[in-house]
């Protein structure tokens, strides 16, 4: 199945800690398998870092997003998966995208959500910056900042 035939969407939104102790290109070794098995399996979405959080829109057909989420959920190089909403959609919002990627830690809006636990209001927030971000960038640029 391609992104574009999927007829059911099923997005989640969460936020997570990233793991302190590893380097920050462990962003680019979760992307490598993110965009591998996201195509296999129709998924598209964005993640986003922001200091020492992830936020992450992962969309496609239902038992897909159900079945990665539980290995993100398992994964030890981030903590605390805290869903922020989830549910059915008409449309995918990145459907361009195996997995966009942005820092946007020094983003002023972006800045804003360094508290933990990210209220569940912020769900909106969060999407909203993801689209800033994503707005007028070709799906082969996916890494916006070069990871040092
Ligand atoms: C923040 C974060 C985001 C991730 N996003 C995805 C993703 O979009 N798709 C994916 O297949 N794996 C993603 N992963 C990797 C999975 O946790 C997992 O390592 C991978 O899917 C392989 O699954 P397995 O270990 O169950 O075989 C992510 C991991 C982290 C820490």
């Amino acid at each position: 199945m391609t992104a574009g035939s999927c007829p059911v969407v099923y997005q989640v939104l969460y936020a997570s800690r990233t793991n302190p102790a590893l380097p920050r290109t462990v962003d680019l070794d979760i992307l490598h398998t993110a965009w591998e098995r996201n195509n296999t399996m129709a998924l598209t979405g964005f993640l986003m870092r922001i200091g020492e959080r992830y936020f992450q829109l992962l969309e496609g057909p239902p038992e897909a997003v159900g079945e990665v989420m539980a290995s993100i959920r398992a994964d030890d190089r981030h903590s605390d998966v805290q869903v922020l909403s989830e549910g059915e959609a008409d449309q995918r919002r990145f459907s361009k995208w195996l997995m966009a990627y942005e820092d946007a830690s020094d983003d002023d809006e972006g800045r804003m959500l360094q508290g933990w636990p990210i209220a569940e209001g912020a769900a909106e927030t969060i999407v909203g910056l993801m689209q800033k971000h994503a707005r007028g960038r070709a799906p082969s640029d996916m890494l916006r900042k070069p990871m040092t």
